[in-house]
């Protein structure tokens, strides 16, 4: 009699462990980048906020004139560069540097105008959004 009662349940609890289990290890990964927050909803809205912000950003910089999101132009595209570069907090602070201070030859020769005027924050919104980019 008892088998036949905690014989089911047991079974449940481990499927629903493991399925928890699965969820939080995936989640996990998609949270190196934002690492802030915890619930799931909360996380979509703060990518979706950041990504508008940095294309925003952007927009009032001159950052249009060297770089397009699909197409090569004297820069490298944002598809390229998200597609070189994994979004983690390493290669966002890189490209924040390198936003504010230029510089050249991870693409080529031509080298990348100084961005001087761009906070370190700002610069780190503008690469969470490029390294989204697809
Ligand atoms: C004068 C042209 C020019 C402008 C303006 C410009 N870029 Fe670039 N950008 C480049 C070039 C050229 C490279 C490639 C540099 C290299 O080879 O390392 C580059 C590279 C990059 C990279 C990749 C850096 C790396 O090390 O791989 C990022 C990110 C980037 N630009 C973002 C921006 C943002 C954001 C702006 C606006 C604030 C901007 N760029 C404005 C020309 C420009």
């Amino acid at each position: 009699m008892k088998k036949s009662i905690w014989m089911p349940v047991s079974i449940s609890v481990v499927m629903l462990m493991a399925a928890c289990g699965g969820g939080e290890e995936k989640k996990a990964e998609e949270k190196a980048s934002t690492a802030e927050t915890t619930a799931p909803a909360a996380d979509n809205s703060m990518v979706a906020d950041v990504t508008g912000k940095g294309k925003e950003l952007m927009a009032a910089q001159d950052c249009a004139t060297c770089h397009k999101e699909t197409e090569k132009v004297i820069g490298p595209s944002f598809k390229e560069i998200a597609a070189k570069y994994p979004s983690n907090p390493e290669n966002i602070a890189t490209l924040a540097d390198k936003i504010i201070s230029g510089g050249s030859g991870n693409w080529g020769e031509i080298p990348m105008a100084p961005h001087a005027g761009i906070s370190k924050s700002d610069a780190e919104e503008m690469v969470k959004y490029i390294l989204t980019v697809k």
